[in-house]
């Protein structure tokens, strides 16, 4: 599939998740077969204010591959004008690949300023903001979107036809309602439908979790890519697993020497970008995500939370190492 003039060979994608995925997350991803990244989301009206914080949320590295940008908000003259500064780089970071729009945001503090999953209920003024950030940069414009409001208005398929009027090049589908937040199953029908609906590359996220859910979505959707957010959580070979399978290959698991070689690296890839103390805060929440499934888990989890310096952090991730603590390790699904 392709986003403007961006070829991805499968269209496997890490959705952005705000709180996980910086650079660091972004950059593992990709190492491990993510072909495009997302940038956490930021707002829109704090970029154009020239907030301080803001910039480094969505500062791009090499590493991590095509990388869009995410913006929120709700003002067509404040999302073009985030957009046009955004497309520039931000914080001495790479130009990103495209600006995504949020359109999926459930949480009521965004949703309350109609921003995020509000956009749902106002397609005009989604269409509004796409065709006014399209006519001022000349990156693609993506936009990110959910199933619908609630059960009584699943209208996707109306969403994405505004999102591609205004000029989008691809739309991603969260196959949940606002109303159903995280809750229940994703459904990928929905994402079908859009699919039928548009003739920009539809991207299908929600609940994949393992090479069989991915294949699932893409035959139940007809869906061109995938967007992973939770299941790359600490299993970033995912990416490499569902590629192979697509390629009639081997799939082959991330043995616990990927696993805790990639830890780490996403721990020293954070410390070198924020400095240690913030890296091992910050990576508490999403280091515990490796440990899944493990019968041992919550005594290193216990680890990982009281670890204090990147060495601490290191030496309760070892437990990845031990043979025995896989012996009787569940399945790496939610
Ligand atoms: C902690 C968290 C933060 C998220 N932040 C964002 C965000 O900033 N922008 C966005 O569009 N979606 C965000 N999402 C939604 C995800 O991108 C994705 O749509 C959702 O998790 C479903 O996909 P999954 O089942 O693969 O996780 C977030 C999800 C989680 C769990």
């Amino acid at each position: 599939m392709q986003i403007g003039k961006i070829c991805l060979r499968h269209g496997l994608i890490l959705a952005p998740m705000a709180g996980y995925t910086d650079h660091a997350t972004r950059a593992v991803s990709h190492a491990c077969g993510a072909e495009y990244t997302v940038t956490e989301m930021v707002s829109a009206k704090a970029i154009c204010y020239g907030d301080r914080k803001t910039p480094v949320l969505a500062r791009i590295f090499p590493e991590d591959g095509p990388c869009a940008v995410q913006i929120f908000g709700s003002d067509p003259e404040y999302m073009a004008e985030a957009a046009v500064r955004l497309s520039e780089g931000m914080a001495g970071g790479e130009k990103p690949a495209a600006v995504d729009i949020n359109a999926g945001c459930p949480v009521p503090k965004v949703t309350g300023n109609q921003e995020g999953s509000a956009l749902m209920r106002a397609p005009g003024q989604l269409y509004r903001i796409v065709q006014a950030i399209c006519t001022r940069i000349k990156i693609p414009v993506t936009v990110k979107i959910r199933a619908g409001w609630d059960d009584a208005h699943r209208n996707a398929p109306e969403v994405a036809r505004a999102a591609e009027a205004g000029g989008a090049s691809a739309v991603a589908v969260h196959g949940r309602t606002r109303d159903a937040m995280y809750a229940g199953h994703a459904d990928w029908a929905i994402i079908g439908a859009v699919k039928k609906a548009v003739s920009i590359p539809v991207i299908g996220n929600g609940d994949v979790t393992d090479v069989a859910s991915a294949l699932l979505l893409l035959r139940e959707s007809g869906a061109d890519g995938i967007m992973i957010g939770r299941g790359a959580l600490g299993n970033p070979y995912i990416f490499r697993e569902i590629g192979a399978a697509l390629e009639g290959r081997p799939v082959v698991p991330a043995t616990p020497e990927e696993l805790y070689s990639m830890a780490c690296r996403q721990l020293m890839l954070r410390a070198a970008e924020k400095g240690e103390a913030s890296a091992v805060r910050e990576s508490r929440k999403l280091l515990a995500w490796y440990l899944r499934g493990f019968p041992t888990a919550s005594a290193a989890r216990a680890r990982i939370y009281a670890a204090e310096s990147l060495s601490e952090m290191q030496a309760a991730l070892a437990v990845l190492l031990q043979k025995d603590a896989w012996k009787d390790a569940a399945p790496r699904a939610f």
